[in-house]
């Protein structure tokens, strides 16, 4: 028997749940991934409970127990219930087996044993149970082996892979996930499973395997996770674009970089520095253009001109297809893959104030966010180069610095707007109002004013007078 685990089930709600399990007279585990979590020492918020019974009236029972005025919400079509005390999400289900009957391939889930139950499961890290009830209370029940599997970082169906993978074919998914978020190795059995399975994944909606996706990319080291995907060929179904960016061409005598590595690069860079979702997704984007817009030039070489402009049309597409929001993160992405070359570019002119003014304007609240990204776009074997780039980089950075401090223009609005052009010629709505606006931005942006009412007025009367416009009074 191995050591009782019950010093880590010492939380009110865990003796509730074995109260009422003791009343009801039903066999009563916490399984699946808070316990995987609990052996891996990572904070778990989510108890998933199986009984030996009717899960339903297990969770009345127990939220009885710990608080009579707690509200179970059960879903009687998944024979699921659910409730909320204190920092725990509790999950009731009635164990099940699954079979198939006779006279048709759909399945037919019956009650089973806790066995059974732990059969049905994903992989073995996640078919640990521990007891809650009285004679055994803390005692890990593992068919599979899977604490050994836990220790071996190791991702392992309980079952034939293909019976597992059958079930749920979303489960592929999530092997490829647990591999990068917990840096484990899938078993080569597994591993062949999926290579066999993996055309199934198309079956699956586009919303659950996003969330999967979202994970791999939110993982420490995204692109364990993206060339799993793409060696088991998952990815050729769920991301053809981000396949086409793979391999590279050679012509006399010379080849681009891999665009699929780059980019995987790319993407680890940013997560080595930031947390957040939508920058990673920017990562992945930034360069998803460029096989369209491949060419070679007898003189440049391979170039991929337009690939930020083409690349940012790309974006919606894919957002749509994969559910996606369509909101503030969408445009997020929008803007930051259609600016990634602008701070590098700078370092290849003179900088002038102007350039980095409307770099600044353009990028807004999210120019932090640009820079991060171009710095973590710097990739090379050569270090020396890497280097130099980054630190030309560190250049245009203390000149945006510099002219932010200096000019204020980050989310600048002219202080002399559409309306106050009209009032001063007397015009309405016309084409005229919009060139005046866009004169006054540009005069600003340049420097040829600055951004004060005085120089703001000066500036657009003269203009108005080269239109043929008169200031009213
Ligand atoms: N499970 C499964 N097959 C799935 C999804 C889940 O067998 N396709 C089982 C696993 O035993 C899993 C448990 O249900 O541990 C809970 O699933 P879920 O909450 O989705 O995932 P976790 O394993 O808890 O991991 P995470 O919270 O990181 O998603």
């Amino acid at each position: 028997m191995s050591e009782s685990l019950e010093h880590h089930l010492q939380h009110p709600v865990f003796a509730a749940i074995a109260k009422a399990a003791k009343q009801l007279d039903q066999p009563v585990y916490v399984v699946g991934g808070f316990v995987r979590d609990l052996l891996l020492q990572r904070p778990c918020k989510d108890i998933d409970i199986v009984t030996v019974g009717d899960g339903l009236i297990l969770a009345e029972q127990a939220a009885r127990l710990l608080k009579p005025s707690l509200t179970v919400s059960t879903f009687k079509n998944f024979g699921t219930a659910h409730f909320n005390y204190e920092e725990y999400d509790v999950e009731f289900v009635g164990a099940r087996k699954e079979s198939y009957s006779r006279d048709s391939r759909n399945p037919v889930v019956e009650a089973g044993t806790l066995e059974d139950d732990q059969n049905r499961r994903d992989f073995t890290i996640n078919a640990l149970a521990i007891s809650l009830n009285e004679s055994n209370f803390g005692e890990l029940i593992d068919p599979f082996d899977g604490l050994a599997d836990l220790n071996q970082k190791l991702i392992r169906t309980p079952l034939e892979p293909a019976d597992t993978f059958s079930d749920d074919p979303l489960r592929m998914m999530r092997a490829i996930r647990f591999s990068s978020q917990l840096n484990f190795r899938i078993d080569e059995i597994t591993y062949a499973g999926i290579e066999e399975s993996a055309q199934r994944i198309k079956i699956v909606s586009a919303e659950r395997i996003t969330d999967e996706l979202n994970k791999i990319i939110l993982s420490p080291v995204p692109s364990i996770g993206f060339k799993l995907l793409f060696n088991t060929r998952i990815l050729h179904i769920i991301f053809p674009e981000l396949v086409k960016l793979h391999g590279v061409e050679f012509r006399d005598g010379k080849g681009h970089k891999d665009n699929f590595y780059h980019t995987l690069k790319v993407l680890d860079n940013v997560a080595e520095v930031s947390n957040d979702l939508w920058l990673r997704w920017a990562a992945l984007l930034h360069d998803i253009a460029k096989p369209a817009t491949k060419a070679f030039d007898e003189v440049e070489g391979w170039t991929f001109h337009g690939h930020e402009f083409l690349g940012m049309k790309m974006v919606k597409p894919i957002f749509r297809r994969m559910r996606l929001p369509l909101d503030q993160k969408l445009k997020y992405v929008q803007k930051l893959v259609q600016l990634h070359l602008r701070p590098i570019a700078l370092t290849k002119e003179i900088v002038t104030d102007s350039a980095v003014r409307r770099l600044i304007f353009d990028a807004g609240d999210d120019l932090e966010d640009l820079l991060t990204l171009c710095r973590c776009d710097i990739t090379s074997r050569n270090q020396e180069k890497v280097e130099r780039f980054k630190r030309n980089l560190g250049e245009v950075e203390k000149k945006v610095r510099d002219v932010e401090e200096r000019d204020r223009i980050r989310n600048f609005q002219p202080v002399v707007d559409g309306q106050e052009i009209m009032d001063l010629f007397g015009l309405s709505p016309s084409r005229e109002v919009g060139l005046l606006k866009n004169a006054l931005k540009d005069a600003v942006l340049d420097g040829i004013i600055r951004n004060n009412r005085e120089e703001a007025i000066n500036f657009v009367v003269e203009k108005g007078r080269e239109l043929g416009l008169q200031p009213v009074n």
